[in-house]
């Protein structure tokens, strides 16, 4: 099967096109805009941090329309064991930057138990930023564990298994540019 016939296999619908991520993309870069004007490069300058790999996408994406300076780094966690739930989240590269003082934003693309957010949010505020916000492209409220806050959000989904714009099954799927929901057969395979 040629890679068009395989995702399409795989994908039982489009639930975000890529005009409607675009558009929703637009404007939680200009909400962000707006929220940081002033800020300046520098040692309390604003840095994202992009959770990989899922954020890379999106991050990308926000990141290149923001109309004011700031700093790109990244961090990748894992989960211990996603099947039991057990909310332990493991970190496998922390980021570079020192932050400290720094307006720190958080992109995530997916807040599902709000495991990862709740480690995330506990970890930079031991590191005493400026400030300390989360910027997530999608939310399944209906899983949430942990009551995590977030700033900026893109999209609140059912509870379906999805992927592309980062999101992946079994590591594939993910540069889809659109999400669309994963077939049953596939995950349950
Ligand atoms: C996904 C996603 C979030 C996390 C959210 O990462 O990117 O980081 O799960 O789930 P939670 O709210 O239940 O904690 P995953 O562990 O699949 O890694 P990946 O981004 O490398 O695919």
């Amino acid at each position: 099967m040629n890679h068009e016939n395989q995702i399409s296999d795989a994908i039982e619908r489009v639930l975000l096109d890529e005009d409607a991520i675009a558009a929703r993309v637009s404007r939680l870069a200009a909400e962000i805009s707006e929220a940081y004007a002033g800020v300046e490069y520098g040692q309390d300058g604003l840095v994202l941090v992009g959770v990989l790999k899922g954020a890379f996408v999106f991050l990308a994406d926000l990141a290149r329309q923001l109309a004011v300076p700031h700093h790109v780094d990244f961090i990748a966690l894992s989960s211990y064991n996603r099947s039991t739930s057990s909310g332990e989240v493991r970190l496998i590269m922390d980021s570079r930057i020192n932050v400290a003082d720094r307006h720190v934003l958080i992109v995530e693309d997916i807040v599902d138990t709000g495991h990862t957010l709740d480690y995330l949010q506990r970890t930079f505020q031991a590191r005493n930023p400026a400030s300390l916000r989360s910027c997530v492209f999608l939310s399944k409220p209906a899983r949430r564990e942990v009551p995590v806050s977030i700033d900026y959000l893109g999209f609140e989904i059912p509870d379906v298994w999805v992927v592309g714009y980062g999101l992946d099954f079994a590591d594939r799927y993910r540069t889809l540019p659109f999400i669309g929901a994963l077939k049953e057969k596939i995950y349950k395979s």
